[in-house]
């Protein structure tokens, strides 16, 4: 079966065709990127504008790059949610018109589990498992005994582990989006030199990261000038040794918590997506810590790691199997 998905949670435009839940077919993404990065953050009125623009072309070139013909296109799969409010409706809204106008059914996607999903596109007989998503707007641990039986196990209090290494990122006067800056600036670092901690959390399974980006703001405003302004050489060692202790941190508590709900759910699977994974320290540590547990670790390939819509046709698809379809009146669900 052939399933078209759409994705537009955030700043990106993306459509994918997706061959019975595994093979990827086409995978289009667009992003508005550029057009946010002078404001350090994601603008959601310029990403629903762009959205609205590049939706139409999108979805076309990925249907021409599958070489399927549009009949036979089984189930259209949109992300209903959560995200940025106008740039969903951009997606369901053509999701919905697609499938009308060829008369095909229409099923709405949670965007989180459609990270998930990304890192079981090419893995089979995976769950049960304890899945970690951490993204720029998230960052959840869930045990899945299938694809419509996921149990929140905790959550982010505060800052989402990606939205941390943008804020960080900010801090240090490096661009946006920050995960790739910090993690360029974090390999010409010490990552012990600064002792950074991450908030304790009453559920153990939560996460909070704000705390960790205001000691970073400490460490760089009770730093010597020059580290704040100057160009001096020892500016570069000493902002390295910054983003590679915060980025350390960040990543040893990414794996404390889902090592502990792997223990607490007796899983022997875990499944790590979301834009943070993209992260090669993340990856690397991850991998050593499954090992020692005894765990299988499952990572999505680099470019299914951010928003893409190759995610939202595959889960769309496991999901249609068991029966699952949305009706015309399907809505944004912010989450
Ligand atoms: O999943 P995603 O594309 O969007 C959301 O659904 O939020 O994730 C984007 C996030 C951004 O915060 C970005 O800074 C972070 O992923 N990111 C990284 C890296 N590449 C992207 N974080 C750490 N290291 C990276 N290499
Ligand atoms: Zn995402």
């Amino acid at each position: 079966m052939y399933v078209l998905g759409i994705e537009t949670s955030c700043d990106e435009t993306a459509a994918a065709v997706v061959k019975d839940g595994r093979e990827i077919l086409s995978n289009v993404v667009s992003s508005s990127l550029k057009f946010h990065q002078k404001y350090g953050g994601v603008v959601p009125e310029i990403a629903f504008r762009l959205q609205l623009e590049a939706i139409t072309q999108v979805a076309d070139t990925s249907i021409k790059e599958a070489g399927v013909n549009l009949k036979k296109i089984g189930l259209v799969s949109v992300t209903s949610g959560p995200g940025l409010l106008g740039s969903l409706v951009v997606g369901i809204s053509f999701a919905k018109a697609t499938a009308l106008s060829l008369g095909i059914p229409l099923l709405g996607i949670d965007h989180l589990y459609s990270h998930i999903y990304a890192g079981l596109l090419s893995a089979e007989k995976v769950l049960p498992a304890v899945a970690l998503v951490v993204s720029g707007g998230h960052t959840s641990l869930f045990y899945l005994e299938d694809f419509d039986k996921i149990k929140l196990l905790g959550a982010t209090l505060d800052d989402a582990g990606g939205e941390a290494f943008d804020k960080v990122a900010k801090i240090l006067g490096l661009g946006y989006p920050g995960g790739p800056f910090v993690e360029r600036m974090a390999q010409k670092g010490n990552p012990k030199r600064i002792k950074f901690s991450c908030s304790e959390t009453k559920n153990p399974l939560d996460f909070s990261f704000s705390g960790i980006k205001t000691a970073v703001l400490y460490q760089v405003t009770k730093s010597p000038p020059r580290l704040r302004s100057g160009q001096a050489s020892h500016q570069v060692t000493s902002k390295a040794d910054i983003a590679a202790s915060f980025q350390e941190t960040v990543i040893d508590t990414l794996i404390k918590k889902s090592l502990l709900a792997c223990r607490l759910k007796k899983s022997k699977n875990l499944v790590v997506g979301g834009g943070v994974t993209v992260n090669k320290r993340l990856r690397e540590k991850f991998t050593e810590a499954a090992k020692r547990e005894g765990l299988k670790i499952y990572f999505p390939k680099n470019k299914l790691c951010l928003d893409n819509a190759a995610m939202v046709a595959g889960l769309g698809y496991q999901l249609f199997r068991k029966g699952y379809r949305s009706s015309q009146d399907l809505n944004v669900e912010l989450g």
